[in-house]
């Protein structure tokens, strides 16, 4: 793992940039493809930290693209945006070698599709904004649930339960299933956004079982493309540790009722809180802070893609 994080990459106007995410920057190849960069950059409750987790970004890069294809494998008819893990040949061409190495093991070309705005979330177990929900209302995203359950819980079955994408500095807002459907405007894409989140998440969490993780929730996006833009293509990064909860299974039944242990952001979320730093700008993380994620984040991708990340 390099020794300094890449927050920033600089491709010397090779490529046009076209948007610049909290972790991610897009560039635009030709018309139809995208260089889609990980940075080794880090947000916790939405707020982007000054230094960055070295390696972060190659991390979520592998496997996201690991991912890609193993649900391809699963899920036959899945159309995903991810193309090539290789760099344009202009780039290659024209960037010194140390910018191509650091950008290449964080970079995939990917389709450039139209985003449908929600973030498309399944949860298979009840934590997080799911379960102060619950607790208050006895729903989640409006879903009415069982009384009783625990934090941490497993749900009776996989739920969808999508939020709104909010623009950059706004907070994501959890809404009901029907408000997402009527917020696609698209029946059918809405049904199939449903039923390819629930289908995706289910191969995951078989998968993620059997090197002893819990895929307790995640996150999804989708975008259109194809003739008439009605074909509905899984985009963004897809199951790393940015977009998802992954939970030790070892742990979990002991922990039930309160916080688990998790292969995230979490330590780096409590020292925030304990710093009372939660959602201030500019903060730089102490290097303990940052080598505890890293070694996190790290832990996550070689148990679930099988090799040294
Ligand atoms: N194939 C694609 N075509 C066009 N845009 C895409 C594609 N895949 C993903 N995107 C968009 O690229 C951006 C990825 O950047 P990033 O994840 O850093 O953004 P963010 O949404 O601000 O952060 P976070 O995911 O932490 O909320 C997202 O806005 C996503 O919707
Ligand atoms: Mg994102």
């Amino acid at each position: 793992m390099p020794a300094s994080a890449v927050v920033e990459v600089d491709l010397q106007g090779l490529l046009p940039k076209i948007a610049t995410g909290k972790v991610r920057d897009l560039y635009a190849v030709d018309e139809n493809t995208l260089l889609f960069v990980a940075s080794d950059r880090i947000s916790a409750f939405d707020v982007v930290m000054q230094n960055g987790i070295p390696g972060k970004g190659a991390l979520l890069t592998a496997m996201s693209i690991y991912w890609f294809k193993y649900l391809k494998g699963k899920i036959p008819t899945l159309k995903t945006h991810f193309l090539w893990d290789e760099l344009p040949e202009r780039l290659i061409t024209s960037l010194d070698q140390s910018l191509s190495d650091a950008l290449r093991p964080r970079s995939m070309q990917v389709r450039r599709l139209q985003i449908v705005p929600i973030e498309s979330i399944v949860r298979g177990y009840i934590t997080g904004s799911a379960w102060s929900e619950y607790k208050r209302s006895g729903t989640v995203h409006g879903i009415h649930l069982p009384s009783g359950l625990i934090e941490g819980q497993k749900l009776p079955t996989p739920l969808w339960t999508p939020s709104t994408k909010a623009e950059v500095g706004d907070k994501d807002e959890n809404i009901s299933p029907e408000q997402a459907k009527k917020f696609i405007g698209n029946d059918r894409v809405a049904g199939e956004i449903e039923r390819l989140s629930l289908q995706i998440y289910v191969a995951a969490a078989a998968r993620a079982e059997e090197v002893g993780i819990i895929l307790a929730d995640t996150k999804f996006e989708f975008g259109l493309g194809g003739e008439n833009g009605n074909e509905v293509v899984l985009v963004d990064e897809v199951l790393t540790p940015d977009s998802s909860r992954f939970w030790p299974k070892e742990t979990w039944s002991s922990h039930l009722g309160r916080a688990q242990p998790s292969f995230d952001k979490q330590y780096l979320r409590d020292w925030l809180v304990s710093q009372n730093l939660k959602g201030k700008h500019g903060v730089i993380i102490p290097d303990e802070v940052v080598e505890r994620t890293a070694s996190k984040y790290r832990e996550a991708c070689e148990l679930l893609i099988g090799r040294k990340c």
